[in-house]
């Protein structure tokens, strides 16, 4: 089917962005009468499976939206499945009384207003724990790339400077023994802690805003500190917290000082916790060895000063980024689509009042 075609089939009026509509409205099975747009691109086979049930308007040549051809894309839409990349708000979705369910492929949904979609009867899912294990892993590795000072040294190496051997060579920080701290002790925070205790002999200390069972706790070896605490005794503070605007730069300039000389902070959970000049400033004056960061205040542009920054080792958003748990992701969110449209229920529903409201 030509662009001209597929463009004129949905008949879509007011997109000012012509490449990106003609492209974007790639879905071939018309005559389905639940349509869902899929805001970036995703796995063909997820798309497959999605067709088999919907038409669907596809964006897989990830062209660029801006909020008003999206919001009328999605006039016109039963359903959308969305990374956390792509915004979903009242002023987005300004007189679209359509959307039903709105499929996030993160564990994460800040980029959801979920008080203004609930008032729009719009359920919203997430897909928590395929990614659990893997974020964990990513974070582990990070935590020991900064400590042991992985990126910095490859990068002497590949540049050729590598000349001889010195005792105080890219000196790191010891990894196993030493505390590891955990602010946010939910699915990820509780298993990087158990590759912490099992696997590193590390003391784990946490912070949370709800104590775990004295049954988790002995089996993940943590102990519940308070917020001052953890940020005085932590070798290495790992963030995995959810973001929200109460949280915003929860770590900032005071918090940085209150760290421990020579730790290290690792962020895997939402740029936005962290000042990032902050760090710059508590990394330039070396009271911080180290950071490795996942995730950025303006992703996908990083500070500057970060980037200058020999000591941070940096990875562009990719903690759950292995094959098998992308597509698990991309399948879950496609579940949570299909079974809203043939059920009425979801698989992992964040605002399930909004089932009760509106049922499908
Ligand atoms: C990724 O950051 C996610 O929230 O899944």
């Amino acid at each position: 089917m030509s662009l001209e075609v597929r463009f004129a089939s949905f008949s879509l009026q007011g997109l000012n962005v012509q490449a990106a509509s003609s492209s974007f409205f790639a879905g071939s099975q018309v005559s389905k009468t639940i349509t869902i747009a899929v805001a970036r691109p995703i796995f063909p086979e997820v798309l497959t499976r999605l067709r088999e049930h919907f038409t669907v308007l596809d964006n897989q040549d990830d062209l660029p939206w801006a909020p008003e051809p999206w919001g009328q894309c999605l006039s016109r839409c039963d359903g959308v499945l969305t990374t956390m990349a792509d915004p979903l708000n009242a002023l987005i979705l300004q007189g679209n009384t359509r959307l039903k369910v709105a499929a996030n492929m993160a564990v994460g949904f800040n980029n959801f207003n979920l008080p203004e979609l609930s008032a729009l009867g719009v359920l919203a899912t997430n897909t928590p724990d395929v990614l659990t294990q893997t974020t964990a892993d990513l974070g582990f590795a990070l935590l020991m790339a900064c400590a042991r000072r992985m990126s910095e040294s490859e990068r002497y190496l590949r540049a050729g400077l590598w000349t001889s051997w010195r005792y105080d060579f890219f000196a790191g920080t010891e990894i196993h023994g030493s505390t590891l701290g955990i602010l946010g002790m939910g699915r990820i925070g509780q298993a990087v802690a158990k590759r912490a205790h099992h696997g590193f002999d590390m003391p784990v200390i946490y912070h949370n805003r709800s104590r775990l069972s004295v049954q988790t706790e002995v089996a993940l070896g943590a102990s519940f500190v308070t917020r001052d605490e953890l940020l005085e005794r932590s070798d290495h503070l790992m963030l995995v917290l959810p973001y929200s605007p109460e949280v915003h730069h929860t770590m900032g300039a005071q918090e940085m000082a209150r760290m421990k000389p020579g730790s290290h902070l690792i962020n895997i959970a939402r740029g936005g916790l962290v000042d990032e000049n902050a760090l710059a400033d508590a990394l330039e004056r070396g009271h911080l060895a180290g950071a490795a960061l996942d995730v950025f205040e303006n992703e996908p542009a990083v500070n500057p000063r970060l980037l200058a920054q020999q000591r941070i080792v940096m990875t562009p958003h990719t903690a759950s980024s292995s094959v098998q748990t992308r597509l698990a992701m991309a399948n879950l969110a496609a579940d949570n689509l299909i079974d809203y449209f043939s059920t009425g229920k979801a698989k992992t529903p964040l605002n399930a009042d909004v089932l009760v409201r509106s049922p499908a």
